[in-house]
């Protein structure tokens, strides 16, 4: 959304060891901390946030699960799945990759290049996250989705950092992830195994076009956005109807405030037109969700993360 102001501290990891490091330290010393991914999803408030601000920024390393260099290998031969860290690039044995389709994930994986990577192994399943940006902790942690289905559907097992500062992996079964939100609470995702379908890479290629192309039509994907702002309402309070028509059915799409602005071309996404502030970002979301409320009695639930300080 480019709005917001600056942090005091800001800590950039470049490996899950350094960023449970760095989480130790910040809960030490009993500072205010938050996990920053691609921020793909987030409206950060004007002026100073009061503590620190870790980064998964550098932490972006994908690679095969038969790269992986620290876990045991199992008397059938395959590859433990505790296995986090490889070699740096290079010295991935040229296997052929769909015997084990699976890719080992740091948080801060940029997500078009972990939909890249699996289209060049011929890994499907991932397609329908083309275009959206942001890492994968981020996208781990809300459970970024849409028509294609969710992140989740593709994560085998997840390594957190848990509220005693310990690694802890969890599966899906353990997990429960939910609509836009994984239940992971305090804990904070340092990496992600993920498991795809060998698929031949033209579909994929084909795939991907036809998913690009549906989303460029109705969403605003070359304007400063924070993606959708709500999440879609229980389909039976609502009609059916998703957070963005409710706002479209109200009349609310091009209502603005300084320069922000509800998006022409689709009614759940507000747009940064040059210098907005935060502020006016946020004093726009409370508008629509109360016009909103009031023309359909529908109380619209956020789907974007606010940093308020
Ligand atoms: N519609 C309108 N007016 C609008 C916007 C939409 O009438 O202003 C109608 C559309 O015509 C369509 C229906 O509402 O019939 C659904 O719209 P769309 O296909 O755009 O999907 P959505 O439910 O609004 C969800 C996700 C998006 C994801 C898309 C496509 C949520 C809250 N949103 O949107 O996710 O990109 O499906 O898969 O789940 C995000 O999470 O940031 C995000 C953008």
């Amino acid at each position: 959304m480019r709005v917001g102001g600056r942090v005091e501290w800001f800590l950039e990891p470049t490996t899950p060891e350094e960023l449970r490091s760095a989480v130790i330290s910040c809960r030490e010393r009993e500072l205010p901390l938050r996990i920053l991914g691609g921020g793909a999803n987030l409206i950060i408030a004007d002026g100073l946030l009061p503590g620190v601000v870790i980064g998964t920024g550098r932490m972006n390393r994908l690679f095969r699960i038969d790269a992986a260099v620290d876990g045991d290998t199992n008397p059938e031969g395959e590859q433990d799945p505790g296995a986090w860290s490889a070699e740096p690039s290079g010295r991935v044995a040229p296997a052929d990759p769909s015997i084990d389709p699976r890719l080992v994930g740091w948080a801060g994986t940029t997500l078009p290049s972990l939909v890249r990577t699996a289209r060049d192994l011929g890994y499907g399943g991932i397609e329908g996250v083309v275009g959206i940006p942001g890492h994968l902790g981020g996208g781990i942690a809300m459970n970024a989705g849409g028509r294609w289905g969710e992140l989740w559907d593709r994560v085998e097992l997840v390594r957190v950092i848990d509220e005693q500062g310990e690694f802890l992996d969890l599966t899906r079964e353990q997990v429960q992830p939910g609509y836009r939100n994984s239940n992971l609470g305090e804990k904070i995702i340092a990496a992600a195994i993920m498991r795809f379908e060998p698929t031949p890479k033209p579909l994929i290629e084909q795939r991907m076009r036809e998913n690009l192309r549906a989303k460029n039509a109705v969403q605003p994907v070359s304007e400063r956005s924070a993606g959708c702002v709500f999440k879609n309402p229980d389909p039976e309070l609502s009609g059916g109807r998703g957070a963005g028509q409710l706002v479209d059915d109200c009349g609310l799409k091009g209502r603005s405030m300084g320069d922000a602005m509800v998006s022409p071309l689709h009614g759940n996404f507000i747009v940064n037109r040059g210098s907005a502030l935060a502020t006016d970002v946020l004093a726009l979301i409370d508008q629509v969700r109360e016009e909103v409320a009031q023309q359909t009695g529908i109380q619209l639930e956020l789907e974007v993360k606010r940093w308020l300080g």
